[in-house]
């Protein structure tokens, strides 16, 4: 019987890597991928939980789903995920239509529990999360295009008091660099020319004796991989070594996503991030003066319970002082769980509202100053997708992370062109062909 799933993804690149698994372990079940959700025979959603907002839009997507089901009966709907796990039983309290239930660490049993769920009207929840499960030797199926997703440990242990992932994802555990490097192999004979490392803290990464750092010169000395890049190390776990082989060698990409948080000690300490400003200040200028040109991007959270004007001015002095590439910026979003629901000293939601628009435009300022740093420079970028505004310009990435739209010449996807960045505008760059070369 031919059967067909449809999934979407949200949240972060481990929901989008772990997706890419489980497509992997439906395909091998005999499964196909559609595009068209409402003739699909089991539609997934791998939802989030790191913020308020992230759970409200799974609950109307489910709504949704709920009027396809109501047309097609037979259609499965399952919940995977981050919210899965966090919600558990609950979510087919209130959506009584659902499936099947499944946390972040029980996707090998989905094949079986579709089987057991077709022979019976019972629904399943599998949210058992494991200490050792990592998902060794199974086979993404990865959506095409520049970037393959490798996912290194998973889980955290880290348990900043506003955070819902150590609850989610369980206890940190990391794959072994033999079978990373396999799959980087593999990545790479697919013809993939980036890859990505990712766990929630890339940087404690600890097997059989590997660090972070010798697992990236591992994967650096494989053939054919043109560019890696990782996400989130943790400030705290940031080693010179991992900077000196960032630094050795030229296809890891000159780019770190440092996460901040807060700029003020005593709220970093309430938020457990176990660093200091001032270690983050050093540590920022320990990684320009050890890769010149380097990109910075960080993730910033406003409103955190307590949080006073003049401390929240401090995480501006940070971004003032780091000038960052560019922010991901954030409202507080209290997470049932944690610790920091417990706080009752929260911050009034316009004082939220001001404080983000004060750091964003704070950051659009720091991106296009540091953006104009690269005008009249040369940059490799590689070719990833036709720009959005004009079918004549690509789109492409520095290594250092940063978009630059360009003419397309003779250069086709995937090439790594040199481009002269001729104008920072707004927060993209523009640049010029200068001889578009073959790919590799
Ligand atoms: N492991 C990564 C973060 C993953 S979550 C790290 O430690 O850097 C991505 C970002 O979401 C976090 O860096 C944080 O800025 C934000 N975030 C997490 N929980 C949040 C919450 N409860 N409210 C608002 N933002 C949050
Ligand atoms: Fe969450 Fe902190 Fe772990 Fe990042 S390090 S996933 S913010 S608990
Ligand atoms: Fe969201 Fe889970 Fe990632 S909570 S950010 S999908 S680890």
């Amino acid at each position: 019987m031919h059967k067909s799933y449809f999934i979407e993804t949200f949240g972060c690149q481990m929901n989008v890597a772990d997706s890419e698994l489980v497509a992997g372990l439906l395909e091998k079940e005999g499964f196909s991928a559609t595009e068209k959700i409402e003739q699909a025979d089991a539609v997934f959603v791998n939802t989030c939980a790191i913020r308020e907002h992230a759970e409200e839009k799974v609950h109307s997507q489910l709504g949704r789903y709920y009027k396809l089901k109501q047309e097609k009966p037979s259609m499965i709907i399952g919940v995977l995920g981050c919210m899965a796990q966090h919600l558990q039983d609950d979510i087919l309290e209130s959506r009584p239509y659902v499936d099947l239930v499944l946390g972040p660490d029980s996707y090998r049993r989905l094949p079986g529990l579709i089987r057991s769920r077709m022979e019976s009207s019972n629904s399943k929840v599998d949210t058992q999360l494991s200490r050792f499960e990592v998902y060794d030797g199974m086979f993404p199926s990865r959506n095409e295009g520049i970037n393959a997703w490798i996912s290194i440990m998973r889980g955290c242990d880290k348990f900043c008091t506003f955070c819902i992932v150590p609850f989610t994802r369980g206890r940190e555990r990391s794959r072994s660099v033999d079978s990373i490097v396999s799959e980087a192999r593999n990545a790479a004979e697919q013809g993939f020319p980036e890859i990505t490392l990712l766990g929630q803290n890339v940087n404690s990464f600890s097997n059989d004796g590997d660090n972070f750092a010798a697992l990236l010169e591992a994967v650096a000395r494989v053939d054919g991989i043109r560019r890696i890049r990782y996400t989130s190390p943790h400030p705290q776990d940031m080693t010179e070594d991992v900077l000196n082989v960032m630094a050795t060698y030229d296809n890891i990409c000159n780019y770190v996503h440092l996460p901040l948080q807060a700029g003020s000690n005593r709220i970093l300490k309430r938020m457990n991030r176990t660093y200091s400003r001032e270690h983050f200040l050093k540590l920022a200028d320990t990684i320009r003066n050890t890769l010149p040109n380097v990109g910075i991007s960080t993730d910033i959270i406003v409103g955190f319970p307590g949080e006073t004007d003049s401390e929240f001015n401090k995480t501006m002095e940070v971004m003032n002082a780091i000038k960052f590439d560019s922010a991901f910026t954030f409202k507080y979003s209290s997470r049932p769980g944690t610790k920091a629901a417990e706080f009752t000293d929260h911050v009034p939601a316009e004082v939220m509202q001001d404080r983000l628009e004060k750091i964003m435009a704070l950051q659009k300022q720091h991106t296009f100053e540091r953006n104009l740093e690269q005008v009249g420079k040369v940059e490799q970028v590689l070719v990833e997708k036709p720009s959005k505004r004009s079918s004549e310009k690509w789109a492409g990435r520095t290594d250092a992370n940063k978009w630059v739209i360009f003419n397309c010449g003779n250069a086709k996807i995937k090439d790594m062109v040199p481009v002269e960045i001729i104008e920072a505008r707004g927060i993209s760059l523009h640049g010029k062909l200068l001889k578009a070369k073959a790919a590799a």
